[in-house]
């Protein structure tokens, strides 16, 4: 088991047509191992592939919707037909929050956020535990939540409340699965570089280029860790808000708001 978390043979990801999960793709593209890729901009996504088979890799992809939980759930079983999933890492998100002229969020865009993170989420890691534990084969699974999710923020309530649900969520499943072998972990991110990030407007402590966050990740879990909270500096300022007094914790926020620019539902172009 151990080997297969520092060497997965199958590894899925969704959201893998840009950011993130784009640079989680290439981390793990090497020849023998099998990639299972999904996204809605199908030339951005084949994109990755093609980069990915470059390397040796094979790749399968999917345009679908998370939130469509018969298609990622029809994928998951055609992927693991061929062979058991090794690691799921649930990463497709969008985000929402405080408009660029300071207005408040808009609500369909906060309920879309909700929708896609949580229950997008929810859509692909609730199949992948069921194939794992039809098979008997342990396996892992990696959820990526946000530093956002360990304080409500005034600039992205919706986008902290999705990630807090995640995370928790996540949390609860690693001990629930743990005797049947299935790990889970849950990825911390603070600000990475990604068209997502680059809609947020302000001061973005401690960026992290993407592919540097991959490689922190692709480590972690490695290792198997319970949690992957990266920078170090920002996940440590982040913990030590959680424990300040509140009104404390209200002067300090503001020095670190941001405006999100909106994004479409519609995949771009
Ligand atoms: N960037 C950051 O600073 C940061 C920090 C903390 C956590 N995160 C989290 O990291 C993850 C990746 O974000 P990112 O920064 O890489 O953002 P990104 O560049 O905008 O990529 C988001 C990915 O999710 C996919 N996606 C969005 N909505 C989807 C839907 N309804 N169905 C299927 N796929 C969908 C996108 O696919 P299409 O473009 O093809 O639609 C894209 O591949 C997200 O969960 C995000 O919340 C990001």
């Amino acid at each position: 088991m151990t080997g297969a978390w520092r060497d997965p043979a199958t590894v899925v990801i969704t959201g893998a047509s840009g950011g993130i999960g784009a640079a989680l793709a290439l981390a793990y593209a090497q020849p023998g191992r099998r990639l299972a890729l999904t996204g809605r901009n199908e030339a951005r996504l084949e994109s990755v592939a093609s980069a990915c088979r470059a390397t040796g890799a094979t790749v399968t992809t999917a345009c679908l919707d998370v939130r469509d939980a018969a298609a990622v759930r029809k994928f998951l079983t055609i992927v693991d037909a061929d062979g058991a999933l090794d690691l799921v890492i649930a990463n497709a998100g969008v985000s929402s929050g405080v408009g660029l002229a300071g207005q408040c969020e808009d609500w369909a865009a906060a309920r879309l956020t909700l929708d896609v993170n949580l229950n997008g989420t929810l859509n692909t890691v609730q199949p992948a535990v069921d194939l794992l534990r039809a098979r008997r084969h342990g396996g892992q699974i990696a959820v990526i939540g946000s530093l956002a999710a360990w304080r409500g923020l005034p600039s992205c309530p919706a986008y902290s409340a999705s990630k807090a649900a995640i995370e928790a969520y996540a949390e609860g499943l690693r001990g629930m699965l743990a005797p049947e072998g299935i790990a889970v972990t849950v990825v911390s991110p603070g600000y990475v570089t990604s068209a997502m990030s680059d809609r947020l407007h302000g001061f973005k402590p401690f960026l992290v280029p993407a592919d540097r966050a991959a490689g922190v990740i692709r480590r972690g879990l490695a290792a198997n860790r319970p949690r992957i909270a990266f920078p170090l500096p920002l996940a440590f300022g982040t913990r030590l808000l959680t424990l300040l007094p509140g009104w404390l914790a209200e002067r300090v926020l503001p020095l670190f708001a941001f405006r999100v620019r909106p994004q479409g539902d519609d995949p771009p172009p």
